[in-house]
């Protein structure tokens, strides 16, 4: 490709494993002809040893620019500190789709022909984390209170989004998982806009709905009922390091943040800060969300090349990193990729 050609896109290192991973996945991308042209941006704890900011003016002006982004885990600190710098991210952005595909690419693990596909509401919920504490004599923490948002709008465009999502990828059936028994207002909105939205694409696409915990269990028992499952903010991170479990783990699950005007394409795991400097973590997960990201901007064969290759790697040459029983490190795994690629 060209240089003129190269579409620009926000490269964002992140924490942890992140610059590891950031750079198996640049160099399987290189392979593939180079098709974006990076602005690489710190954020996190990188951004905040940076310039003492988690999330830079510059990266989201250039988000804003490039209104495309890959972007490796960026750390949160548990209890206090920052708010999630991915929370924000999302909510600057206006990503409101999280879509999170799980696949089976590794057979003789524990579920063969794993191919199911998560929609979750990224934007609402339990996270817009409206929280605070009431201090009872003199714990300051004696009680804690959270409000969760949901609005028909959001919910209504969610679950149209997973529906579209079905439709165009010859998907049959969407289940909206919800827990309306008890979160009535809450969750139960959802379940009617999913009950609402649903009659449009009456005959071509079969709506089903679940309450999360029994779909957690079925999710073991047997995953293959479920085709696009679509439901809310925490549920949908939940289930979908669940449905990762499904095909080998975090190592295994890519994610794209869209929204109307930007998208940004990320692993759905963490920084691994007990892996993290030491070369063994799986970067396929990245390299996976780098495969969405080529769909996303049309470059489907591409994308279906890398897939291909990914799957050589797997299972032919049997090359695989630790957390898939391998002895592969970062690197050794992105090279076995780019070699494929050659
Ligand atoms: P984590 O996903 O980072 O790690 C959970 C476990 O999975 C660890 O044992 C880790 O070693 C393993 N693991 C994760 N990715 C792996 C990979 N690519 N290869 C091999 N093993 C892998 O979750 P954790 O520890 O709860 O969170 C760590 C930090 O990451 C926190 O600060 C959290 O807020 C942040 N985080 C950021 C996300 C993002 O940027 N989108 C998403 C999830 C967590
Ligand atoms: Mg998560």
């Amino acid at each position: 490709m060209t240089s003129a050609s190269r579409i620009p896109a926000t490269l964002i290192p992140g924490d942890g494993i992140g610059p590891e991973i950031t750079e198996a996945a640049t160099s399987v991308l290189d392979a593939l002809g180079k098709p974006f042209e990076w602005d690489v941006q710190q954020g996190g704890m990188a951004g905040i040893q940076n310039g003492g900011d988690p999330l830079p003016p510059s990266l989201i002006e250039s988000v804003r620019r490039t209104k495309l982004a890959l972007k490796g885990p960026l750390t949160t600190p548990v209890g206090g500190g920052f708010r999630s710098v991915n929370v924000r991210l999302r909510e600057e952005f206006g990503l409101f789709a999280n879509l999170r595909p799980v696949k089976t690419m590794v057979p003789g693990g524990r579920y063969e022909d794993i191919d199911l596909v998560l929609v979750r509401e990224n934007i609402e919920g339990l996270y817009v984390a409206f929280e605070h504490y009431i201090a009872i004599g003199d714990d300051p923490h004696a009680v804690a209170i959270s409000s969760g948002i949901n609005t028909r709008a959001e919910a209504r465009r969610i679950i149209r989004f997973a529906f579209e999502y079905a439709l165009s990828h010859g998907r049959k059936k969407v289940t909206v998982v919800h827990k309306a028994n008890v979160l009535k207002a809450l969750t139960g909105l959802f379940l009617e806009a999913g009950r609402e939205v649903s009659k449009e694409y009456e005959g071509r696409v079969v709506m089903d709905d679940r309450i999360v915990d029994a779909c957690a269990m079925q999710l073991v028992m047997n995953p293959w009922q479920f085709d696009v499952i679509v439901t809310t903010n925490l549920f949908g991170d939940i289930l979908s390091d669940q449905m990762s479990g499904l095909v080998g783990g975090l190592g295994m699950a890519p994610g794209a943040n869209i929204g109307d005007s930007a998208a940004i394409f990320e692993a759905v795991h963490g920084s691994a800060p007990d892996i993290a400097g030491k070369g063994v973590a799986n970067p396929l997960a990245l390299i996976l969300a780098a495969g969405l990201m080529l769909r996303h901007v049309g470059k489907a064969d591409l994308a279906a090349r890398l897939q291909n290759a990914v799957e050589q790697v797997l299972q032919v040459d049997n090359i695989r990193t630790g957390d898939l029983g391998g002895k592969a490190s970062t690197r050794d795994f992105a090279a076995a990729i780019v070699k494929r690629l050659a």
